[in-house]
């Protein structure tokens, strides 16, 4: 069944009015909607107390990129970008999609233990999908404003905090390449104290990780997979180049959203 944006649905056993789809959505998945719509009300039990039981049941999909797997060349090849996006991300949603399908049936049956038990392949998988669906947004090709400087708030907001945009490059690229095995570095936005902060996150943890008011404004991948082809085992290299396609347009849309 396929919705469209404004689309309505009607569903007299469950609302006597239509119901606007986007709304729907949120309350029921894909999969769950059609489910219900097969098995009709008898099946439901008390209605909507079986409808939201079904919330946690959504599936993620890889999402696109606005731009050609080669355009980032030659600050990262095309085929560490095709790897990179259509089976790494593409493993962590996987994954991420089965450990929820797995945590909604454990809830169902009331099993605490592999409640539990999944929580860290939802972190893991989860964090993979959250993470990298930031990175492609914090990459854009160079004919397209890819290593363009900030302006305006944000680009004032680094000099205040870090000196210069030239600083806070050279404070990133030592913490990514001290950061041992797989993770990220950040600059991300802390919406209580209202400032600047350079983190780096272990694994596929997402910037929340460390600290709930934590906003992420560019992160870079660091993990070998994102620069090997290439680089090889120079890192430093690899994040010495990436700043030539970091989408700072995009840095600072978010920023002023929300620091607002
Ligand atoms: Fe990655």
């Amino acid at each position: 069944m396929h919705l469209s944006f404004c689309e309505t649905v009607q569903i007299p056993w469950l609302s006597s009015s239509f119901v606007p789809a986007m709304a729907m959505r949120s309350l029921l998945s894909r999969k769950t909607l059609t489910s219900v719509l097969l098995s009709g009300p008898k099946s439901m039990g008390l209605g909507l107390t079986a409808a939201q039981s079904h919330r946690s049941l959504q599936t993620f999909t890889l999402p696109d990129l606005s731009y050609d797997y080669g355009a980032l060349e030659p600050a990262i090849s095309g085929e560490i970008m095709l790897l990179h996006h259509q089976k790494h991300h593409q493993t962590y949603i996987t994954n991420y999609n089965k450990a929820l399908e797995q945590l909604h049936d454990a809830m169902e049956k009331g099993d605490s233990s592999t409640v539990v038990k999944l929580q860290s392949a939802i972190k893991f998988n989860g964090g993979g999908h959250v993470n990298h669906s930031i990175f492609w947004k914090n990459l854009t090709p160079i004919r397209e404003g890819g290593g363009e400087p900030p302006k305006g708030s944000l680009g004032w907001a680094i000099d205040t905090h870090f000196g210069s945009l030239e600083a806070l490059i050279h404070k990133m690229n030592a913490e990514g390449a001290a950061l041992q095995g797989s993770g990220w570095v950040w600059l991300g936005l802390d919406k209580e104290l209202k400032r600047l902060v350079v983190e780096t996150t272990a694994n596929q943890d997402p910037l929340v990780t460390k600290g709930p008011s934590l906003v992420p404004l560019v992160g870079i991948d660091v993990w070998e997979h994102a620069y090997y082809l290439q680089y090889k085992n120079v890192r430093p290299d690899y994040l010495k180049n990436i700043w030539k396609v970091i989408n700072w347009k995009y840095a600072s849309e978010v920023y002023e959203k929300e620091s607002s």
